[in-house]
């Protein structure tokens, strides 16, 4: 392959390759290419000499300057904490409602209560506090136990007929079939007397049968006109938001077995700080008082 021909118009030699008749020169690369490609390996070089580069079997290389994006991650972590820093210790010094009131002491609250929710609550409320059979809806404005950033804080530390804390909110219904406190007609008739509070009852005689038998048994509890009491945690009755079911069936069923719902205390397994911001975030989804 010695090729010392040239080509007649540009003068520049060929390299001996020829296809169909076309000739091959070979054209050198230019001057400020070939510089930039050693100014790349000289970098190339200093860099690994600088920072951590060359793999070895279990590590790297570290480079002479020390670097590590982990310590800068690190670091960053710190002065983040040491911001949230300014914000816990005031929230752990003031009350809810002092909470509340500051902007931003109430947004950073939020954002942690948010993050805690997502963790600990969105089995049972679900992930939009929606709620399902059982487990309240939290977004609305009816309370079973009360809706008021301290009402909300204790029966989030607390929790709801749960015995491992001696401070949980306790009530319960009675099983007013299975404990023979009612026979089934009587519970029928109470079921039409609860139907027709909130105009739902296709049996007149029967809810008018079951008024007397609601003002003895239920009312000390649901409340004469079934509205409701929160120091008990009893539901209203007359409204279209139910727990476990507004239909006849669900309601005998509430009447016979009773339901018991149990919500577990956080108090023990979060910390007060927490706590409160659980409390804040709840309180802000919309029934809050
Ligand atoms: C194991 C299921 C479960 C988990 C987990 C749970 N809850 Fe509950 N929660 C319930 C039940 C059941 C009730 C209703 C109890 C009743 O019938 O009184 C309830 C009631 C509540 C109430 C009272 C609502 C009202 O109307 O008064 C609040 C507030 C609440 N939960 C907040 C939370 C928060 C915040 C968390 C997470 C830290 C949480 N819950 C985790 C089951 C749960
Ligand atoms: C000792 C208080 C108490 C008495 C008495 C009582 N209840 Fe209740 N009731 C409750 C509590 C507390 C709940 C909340 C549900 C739970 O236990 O998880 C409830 C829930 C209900 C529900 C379910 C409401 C819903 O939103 O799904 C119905 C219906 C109901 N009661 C009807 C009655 C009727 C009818 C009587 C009388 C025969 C009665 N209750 C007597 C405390 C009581």
């Amino acid at each position: 392959m010695t090729s010392t021909e040239r080509d007649p118009v540009s003068g520049t030699e060929t390299t001996g390759h020829v296809w169909d008749g076309i000739k091959e020169l070979n054209t050198p690369l230019p001057r400020w290419w070939i510089r930039t490609f050693y100014v790349t390996i000289i970098w190339a070089v200093g860099y690994c000499i600088a920072y951590p580069a060359v793999p070895l079997i279990n590590s790297v290389t570290n480079g002479v300057l020390g670097y590590s994006s982990r310590a800068e991650v690190a670091v960053e972590l710190t002065k983040a904490k040491a911001a949230q820093q300014k914000y816990r210790d005031k929230i752990a010094k003031l009350s809810l409602a002092e909470i509340r009131k500051d902007k931003d002491l109430f947004q950073f609250a939020v954002a942690g209560g948010r993050s805690a929710y997502a963790v600990n609550c969105v089995q049972c409320h679900g992930s939009g506090a929606v709620g399902s059979t059982g487990y309240p809806n939290l977004n609305d404005d009816e309370w079973l136990w009360g809706g008021n950033l301290e009402q909300i804080a204790i029966t989030i530390a607390h929790g709801i007929r749960f015995d491992e804390d001696e401070d949980t909110r306790i009530s319960e219904m009675p099983a007013f079939g299975s404990d023979e406190i009612l026979t089934s007609p009587q519970i029928n008739d109470t079921a039409e007397y609860v139907l027709s509070l909130s105009s739902k009852s296709t049996d007149g005689i029967a809810a008018r049968n079951g008024k007397t038998l609601y003002a003895e048994n239920c009312a000390p509890c649901h409340g004469e006109t079934g509205a409701g009491n929160r120091e008990l945690g009893a539901p209203s009755l007359r409204d279209a938001i139910w727990l476990y079911g507004s239909d006849k069936k669900t309601i005998v069923e509430t009447i016979s077995k009773s339901r018991k719902g149990v919500m577990p205390a956080w108090g023990q397994r979060l910390d007060p700080l927490t706590i409160k911001q659980l409390a804040v975030y709840v309180h802000s989804l919309g029934g809050g008082e």
